[in-house]
Order: structure tokens, then C-alpha cells, then sequence
């Protein structure tokens, strides 16, 4: 695995990997891996000849009173387990190299951007817009992998490939969950054991609103209660937000007509955890 810490080799290096006639994928990603992003890679393999992928803990997605300077940094580990997985090339930057002085240019999805997640962390999805049409204009792939469970990303990144005409396809990789149902995330390695069976909830309610779903109910003020009443389950737990939302549009939804998703994002002690599920109509 070829590691480039400068745009110019990461350039070079996807040029030559797209010259030997392979379609690339890019698995985006800030480090401290874990099995979620190891099914994008294998997802990337399947259907790409060649797989890059690149870390990089983004300072502009990070509020003044967010995590940026604790987010788990693993770079050892990150490459041991992107190597074994057959990637090809890791493209790891600088904060400088991928921010020089004076870089003043923003890509800001109006409207979605301030929704939900973004509503509560306001830049935030400036940040990861512009990081990522970064890394589209840079590495260039065929097609670019995101995990689900950043829902709320996954719908202002595919409306920013359609507004701005990326030449590449977005797919989207299901969730994966811990045995015990908690989605895999970064910051789970923040929990303590107590907190991290508080967390549960979050995946229980959403379960819950499943399962009525599949008893019938279509009638979103009912779902919303349901998974509400789960959640009140564990006091400790403090909703940010559950919300029955159109996946592309991220407007709430009335009745599930089409399919729906139902997310939610609360804070677990300090640690600030979202999860969602994809409702059939
Ligand atoms: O999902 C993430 O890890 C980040 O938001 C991303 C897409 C790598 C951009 O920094």
C-alpha cells in the first residue's frame, strides 16, 4: 500500500492506478477504523479494481467546543488494517497540505446542511462538504463509499454530487452493528462499559419502531412515540433528536408512503451518538 501525503502524489499515484485500466474506488474516512469502515473497503473491492482510501480528521467539520483535538488518532494501527484489507493507496495529509493559508473557498449545501445533525452542529456539514469535494477533485474515483449510518451526511453528499455534477457514483454501505445492536462508530471507544449499555437504547428504540412498522403502523406520530417511549428507558440518555425524515429531502415525514428514515442523536455521559434505520413504506 502506497501511502502519499501531498496532493500531487495522491494525483499521481490515482492516475497511474486508473491508467492500468482499473476503475477506482475511495473509501473517505477520518482513521480509528473499525468493522464499519472495513465493509466499505470490501464493498469498494467488489465492484472496483483498485481501492484508495484517505484519512484525514477534518478540522473545519469540528465545532470550537467539539472533540478535534481528542478524536481518536490511530495512524499505526488504521494502516495495518487498510493494508491487510488489499487497499492500494492511502492518501494521509497534513492539516496545512489540505488547508494552506488563505484557502477561503467553502462548498455549502444550502437547506440540508441545517437539518438535524447539521442543526445541532452548525459548520459542520460545510466542513465535511468541503473536504469531500476536496477528495473527489483530487483522488478522482469512479465511485466513493459511505457507511449509513451517517444518514444525514450521506443526504447532503449526494445532493452536492448532483448539484455539482461530480462524475462519480455515491453508494451507500449498511450499518453495522456490534453484536448486541449498537452501530459502530468511532467515538464508542469514548464509553465507559456503563455508558456503553446505556447506548443501547438508541438501536432498541429504533428496533421498536421496526417492529411496529412490520405490525402495520404507518402513521409517523405513532412510530415517533414508540421509539420515544424506548428511549425514555434510559433517563441518562439525552435526546438530541429523533426524527422521521424523508432520506434525500430530510423533511419530516407524516405517514410512511415511500421509504422513511428514522434517526436519532443523543448524548451518551459526553459523547454524542447518532444512529438510523431505513423504514419501508
Ligand atoms: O464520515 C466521516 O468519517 C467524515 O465525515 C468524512 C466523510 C471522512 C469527511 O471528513
Amino acid at each position: 500500500m502506497q501511502i502519499a501525503e501531498t496532493i500531487s502524489a495522491a494525483r499521481a499515484a490515482c492516475r497511474s492506478l486508473r491508467a492500468s485500466g482499473s476503475e477506482l474506488g475511495l473509501v473517505p474516512t477520518m482513521g480509528a477504523l473499525h468493522q464499519g469502515h472495513l465493509s466499505l473497503v470490501r464493498a469498494a473491492q467488489e465492484s472496483c479494481g483498485a481501492v484508495a482510501a484517505s484519512l484525514f480528521v477534518n478540522p473545519r467539520q469540528f465545532g470550537p467546543n467539539e472533540d478535534f483535538s481528542r478524536y481518536p488518532r490511530t495512524f499505526e494501527q488504521d494502516c495495518a488494517l487498510l493494508r491487510s484489507a488489499g487497499v492500494s493507496l492511502l492518501f494521509a495529509p497534513p492539516v496545512e497540505e489540505m488547508y494552506p493559508t488563505g484557502a477561503d473557498t467553502i462548498v455549502e449545501v444550502e437547506r440540508l446542511s441545517n437539518r438535524l445533525d447539521g442543526a445541532s452542529r452548525p459548520g459542520h456539514f460545510r466542513g465535511v462538504a468541503t473536504v469531500v469535494a476536496k477528495l473527489f477533485h483530487i483522488l478522482a474515483p469512479h465511485r466513493a463509499y459511505f457507511g449509513q449510518k451517517d444518514g444525514v451526511q450521506v443526504a447532503v453528499l449526494r445532493k452536492m454530487v448532483r448539484d455539482l455534477n461530480f462524475d462519480l457514483e455515491l453508494v451507500v454501505c449498511p450499518t453495522v452493528r456490534d453484536p448486541d445492536g449498537l452501530a459502530v462508530s468511532s467515538r464508542n471507544r469514548y464509553l465507559s462499559e456503563p455508558q456503553r449499555s446505556q447506548a443501547l437504547v438508541l438501536s432498541r428504540a429504533l428496533r421498536a419502531a421496526e417492529e411496529r412498522v412490520a405490525a402495520g403502523e404507518r402513521a409517523a406520530p405513532a412510530l415517533l412515540a414508540c421509539a420515544r417511549r424506548v428511549l425514555a428507558e434510559a433517563p441518562e440518555v439525552r435526546l438530541d433528536y429523533l426524527a422521521l425524515v424523508d432520506p434525500d429531502t430530510l423533511e419530516d415525514v407524516t405517514e410512511l408512503r415511500r421509504p422513511a428514515m428514522l434517526a436519532v442523536a443523543a448524548f451518551v455521559g459526553g459523547t454524542r451518538l447518532i444512529d438510523n434505520v431505513l423504514l419501508p413504506p
